[in-house]
Formats: structure tokens, sequence, C-alpha cells
């Protein structure tokens, strides 16, 4: 994009912003075009958000049948798997038939519009056309990330309500094997009410079938129909329910519907990524998190550019995997995590430079903060210091990117995600929600008005959105995150400010892994806070309290990864759990996090003021026991 053509778009959306979001929302194919666009107040007494209300369409539709008459015998997809050169490509013919397919099984086992379906999946084909058939139909889908333990499955089942589940043998990853069947056959135990199992061959293993509740989609597939006609959807349906974690309490079903959703993933690939009719986009999300949903599957296909499915990691079989799968497969676009690019750069440049590379044209980051060193690197080896790199910042609860430099148009910073896009408004303010003007500035990062794809509620708990949301800083959204507005005007996203940990671009909530620690018998308490990782970004560090009497020990230790292995999964294992006599705590009884957090940082020094404490004699035999 041009300076220019950005200026226009920022114009065009201060001098008539309902003329502005509607014309980007002929950006899809509507059934019945909205009347109008955004109708929203963040005011708690009119609190309310919705987008292009009166407008109807199907999700499914746009990224398939609209494709059908000019490309049907084109690239959708390429399925790369775990094993190199041993993929696919999936045209959108043949994406379009097995998401119809799926359609009419999910209609077979009484699946309609509203209902909802959680899908434990690798990241396979069928996975794209598993979430397509339930946008076709009007199903809610709900994708779990495969790393999720089954008493995680079972918790989102059960807070959805969802009656069929949809899940693989076994995932294949890194050469290692991912129990998915097995793991949903416990969560069932755990969330009795699910009625239908439909399994995908991945592997091929030899898992157990439960008569009347288990399909294997193989059997059905040839029987069923290969066409299936999209549902008209409201606008304001909802598409999927995606759980993320939060400061408190369980995960948040974020709720994204359907037209303002469609309308941003399709907007912000636009503008973001200006495809091209011989693009090959690759983004390295699984489709367990947002960025999956809507820049491995929806963006693309919306646009009609083919996506890379890769149901692999970055380091296998070597450090050269993403660079000798680009140039096979001819990537022209590839958006990875800071994370990836961290583990991939501690390799060297050796595997990098060995590959050509001369396909791509764009390289993107999303997920956590980049350090500028990691940047430089992405840039110079990787980039060939030729590529452009959009740093995009924003959140499972955004929908799509909403802060990011647009080749062309903004100046890159290494570190900065720079400008807010189109129709973005931030702010920055203080601890008391007062705004911070000027520049060279730092503060808690809000927005003052709504967008498309905005999420419109927790599933369940409205007033917990609202609470989450729009409580802290009364008719604001606040993002949970700290930022830095330099000199130029640009923002730097410093990290969340709540009690979120970003593991490797995973989002861990504290409460969570603190609850799965005191569920160990032997545990009286359990804090946890987030500490710097040179390649996770931040790790867990757990300060747990054993009951009196009881000496920390390398076998409780192992029972305690164990408890969070069991209640949320091995990604929220801490990287460090530090056995504590007690914990600092004012006298009033509240732990204090603040001096937690400086001592896993490591930064004794700055501990601060300790006089308030109940009893400051604790501060030393943590920093004692530190180690
Ligand atoms: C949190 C949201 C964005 C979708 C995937 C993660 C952090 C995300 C950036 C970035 C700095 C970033 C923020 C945000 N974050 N992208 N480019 N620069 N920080 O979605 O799991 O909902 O996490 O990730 O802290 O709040 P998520």
């Amino acid at each position: 994009m041009t300076p220019a053509e950005l200026a226009a778009l920022h114009e065009a959306h201060a001098s008539d912003p309902q003329a502005f979001w509607l014309d980007q929302a002929r950006r899809l194919d509507w059934d019945r075009f909205p009347t109008r666009a955004g109708d929203w107040s963040f005011d708690a007494d009119a609190f309310h958000i919705k987008w292009y209300e009166d407008g109807v369409l199907n999700l499914s539709a746009n990224c398939l049948d609209r494709h059908l008459p000019a490309k049907a015998d084109d690239t959708a997809l390429v399925f790369e798997p775990d094993a190199p050169g041993t993929g696919r490509a999936v045209t959108y013919a043949e994406l379009h038939a097995d998401t119809c397919r799926f359609a009419n099984l999910l209609k077979e086992r009484g699946v309609g519009k509203g209902d909802r379906v959680i899908l434990y999946l690798p990241m396979i084909p069928e996975a794209a056309a598993a979430m397509l058939a339930c946008a076709r139909i009007g199903a809610v889908h709900s994708v779990v990330f495969g790393g999720f333990s089954p008493e995680s499955v079972a918790g989102r089942i059960e807070d959805c309500g969802a009656r069929v589940v949809i899940t693989a043998d076994e995932g294949l990853r890194g050469g290692k094997h991912i129990p998915l069947k097995a793991n949903v056959d416990a969560a069932c135990d755990l969330a009795p009410g699910v009625e239908t199992v439909i399994v995908i061959t991945r592997t091929g293993a030899d898992v157990p079938f439960v008569r009347g509740r288990d399909v294997r989609w193989e059997d059905h597939k040839h029987r069923l129909a290969a066409d299936c006609p999209a549902e008209p959807m409201g606008a304001e349906d909802p598409l999927f329910i995606l759980y993320t974690s939060g400061s408190t309490g369980k995960p948040k079903g974020v709720v994204h519907t359907t037209g303002g959703y469609a309308t941003w993933v399709a907007a912000t690939f636009a503008w973001v990524f200006e495809p091209r009719a011989d693009d090959l986009f690759w983004c390295t999300a699984d489709i367990g998190w947002v960025t999956g949903h809507s820049y491995t599957l929806y963006g693309p296909l919306l646009h009609g550019v083919p996506t890379v499915m890769f149901d692999g990691v970055p380091t296998f079989p070597d450090a050269s995997r993403l660079w000798e799968t680009i140039d096979r497969l001819g990537v022209t676009i590839l958006y990875t995590a800071p994370t990836a690019i961290r583990a991939l750069m501690r390799e060297g440049d050796a595997p990098v430079v060995k590959h050509r590379r001369d396909s791509l044209r764009l390289l993107g980051t999303v997920g956590e903060p980049i350090n500028p060193e990691a940047w430089r690197w992405y840039h110079d080896v990787v980039g060939d210091g030729r590529l452009p790199i959009v740093d995009t910042w924003w959140q499972t609860e955004t929908g799509g990117v909403l802060m990011t430099p647009l080749p062309g148009a903004t100046s890159m910073k290494p570190g900065s995600a720079t400008r807010p896009l189109p129709g973005i408004a931030p702010i920055l303010v203080d601890a008391e929600g007062h705004e911070i003007p000027g520049n060279d500035v730092s503060g808690n990062l809000c927005l003052t008005s709504s967008w498309p794809g905005q999420m419109r509620t927790v599933w369940g708990d409205h007033q917990r959105f609202i609470d989450t949301y729009f409580r802290t800083y009364p008719g604001l959204y606040f993002t949970g995150d700290g930022c830095r507005r330099d000199a130029d005007g640009d923002y730097w996203i410093t990290g969340r400010v709540d009690d979120v940990i970003n593991v490797s671009g995973h989002r861990i909530g504290t409460a969570e892994v603190e609850s799965a620690l005191v569920a160990h018998p032997l545990v009286a308490e359990a804090a946890v806070v987030a500490a710097p990782h040179d390649l996770k970004g931040q790790a867990i560090h757990a300060f747990v309290t054993l009951n009196a009497g009881e000496e920390g020990s390398p076998a409780i230790l192992t029972e305690l990864n164990a408890e969070v292995r069991k209640h949320i999964g091995a990604l929220a294992i801490p990287e460090r759990i530090q056995f504590a006599p007690g914990l600092p705590k004012t006298r009033s009884g509240k732990i204090m996090r603040r001096i937690l957090r400086k001592i896993a940082e490591g930064q004794l020094d700055q501990l601060g003021d300790t006089s308030t404490l109940a009893d400051p004699g604790v501060v030393d035999q943590l920093v004692a026991g530190r180690g």
C-alpha cells in the first residue's frame, strides 16, 4: 500500500465511519446486504455491540462456493504433514465437496443452527472441512488445541454444551504421536452429554470405538452427498467460540459472530498481506488458536489465496524445515511467531542460507512482542534484508489484526507494531483511567471505539464480558496490554499487565495454573508469575507452599507437573517450581505478586517496599530459596 492509499483509508473512516464500514463489508458476498454497519456503545448503561445486524450471509459459501465458477480446480489449501514431502494439495472443488459431506454427516447426527461442536484435531485438511461444515449449517465451532488435556476438553464441552466432538485417531507432530481420540474418550467420561464423536483417520492407530456414539469419517464419507445448501446466517449469529485464558477463573469462551468477524478478517487480510493471484500463504499457527482461525483458514480462503496447513513443528526433522518447505512449495508469505523465530535463530544461519527462499515476498510475526534481535535476524537472514516484516498486534478477542506496519506505507521499527489499522482507535491510560496524551509516553492500552471483528460476549456469561473488558476503564475496551507510544507516535506493546502469561505465544492464566497446583493434596498454597525467558518470551514460575511439616522433593515436583498436565495440558507446566515456606502477604492476606515477579525475574535489588508485609521475613527465605 502507498502512504497515500493508507491516508485515504484513514480519511474515509474519519469522514464517514458508517459508509467506510459498509464499504469493507462489500468484500463479502451477502444474501442480504446490511443497511447499517456499527451499532454499539461501551457505556455501562447502554452497553451493546452489533455490526451489520440486518445482513445475511454464509461464511462457508464465501470461502468456497464463490470461488467455484472460476477456480474449482485451483488449490485451496496445501497440506504439509509432519514428514516433509508427504503432503498434497486440495482444490476448492474438493474442499467444497468434503465440507458438504461433513455438513451432511453433522446434520444426520442432529446438529443444526446454533448447536455447538467441539473440534480437537490435527492440522489436516479434514479439520478445515469440519470448521467450514459447521459454518455451512450454522453450527458454532469451538476448536480446542490438541495440546490441552482431557480435563480441559471436558471443561469446554460442558461450558458450551456440545453434544458432538470431532477428533482424529491420533495427532503426529515432531515424530510424536498424540492420543487425541483417547483424550476425547477420557473427556467424555468427565463430561457426559456427548452423543456423537466423529473420528478422522490420521495415523491409522487402533483406537477403541464406542458403539452408537463413535463414527468413523472414512466409513461414511463416500455415501454422503457432496453438496449441502449453505444456511443463511444473520450477521450477528455466532460463528465460533474459542476458549482463552484470562487473569481469573476458568478460560472464557470468546464468541465471534458471522458478519463482523468475516468482514474484519477479509479487510485485514487485504490490508496487511495485499494478496496476489500467485500467492501461497503460510501461517504456521494451529487452528486451535485464533491466528489459525483468522489467517490459516478464513482469511486466505475468503480471498481465494491458497493456504498451507502445516501439521508439524519448525524444528522437525531439523532446523531447516521451514526454509526447505518454503522452497519446495513456493511459499510467498510466511506468518509465524517470535518464539519460533528465536528457536530457529539459535540454530544459526546455516540451515536458512542453504535454501533459496526466493519465492518469499513478505514476512509476518504475531503472538507476542518480538525482541529487536530476533526481528533483525528474521529481517536480515531469513528475509535477506529485502523483505518487509509485518509485526501484527492483536488478540483472540479482536478477531483480526489491529496494529501493524503496512509495507510501503509505514516505516518498520524492529519490535514495534507501529500504527493502528484504519478504524482502530488506541489510547493509553494511567491506572485511574485518565488518557495519557502526547508522545514518548507509556500506559495501559485501550480502544475507544468498536470494530467489526470485536468479540461480542463470553459464552454463557455476558456480565463477565462486560466486567473483564469494559469496567476497569469505564467507556473503554481494555486490552490487558501495556504499551509505549514513542516520540514518533509509534506503538510498542510491552506485554500483559494482568495475570496472563504469554509462554511461546500461548496464553496461560496464572489462576488456572495455581488451581492445578493446589489440587495436589500436599499443597497449601501456590502463586504463579511470569519470568522472562530467552526462547519462550515468558516462562511460568510457581511458588508453592506445602502443608505444615511437608518437605519439597523431586518426587513432589514431578507430581506437581503431572497435576498441571492433567488439569490444563503440558503447555502450562511451569519452567520452575520453587518451594516456599511462606508467600509474601499484606496484613489483609493479599499475596504481593509484585515481589514474587521481581524474585522470579532475579531483580533482587528491586523488591521495593516490603515493610507492609505481614511477615517481611518470608522475602529473605524466598530470595535464599531461589538458588
Ligand atoms: C496477546 C493476545 C494475536 C493472536 C494470537 C495471540 C500479545 C500478540 C503481539 C505483537 C506484541 C503481541 C499481546 C496480546 N501479542 N501479538 N505483535 N506484539 N504482543 O492471541 O492468545 O489472545 O494473545 O498476545 O499481549 O494481548 P492471544
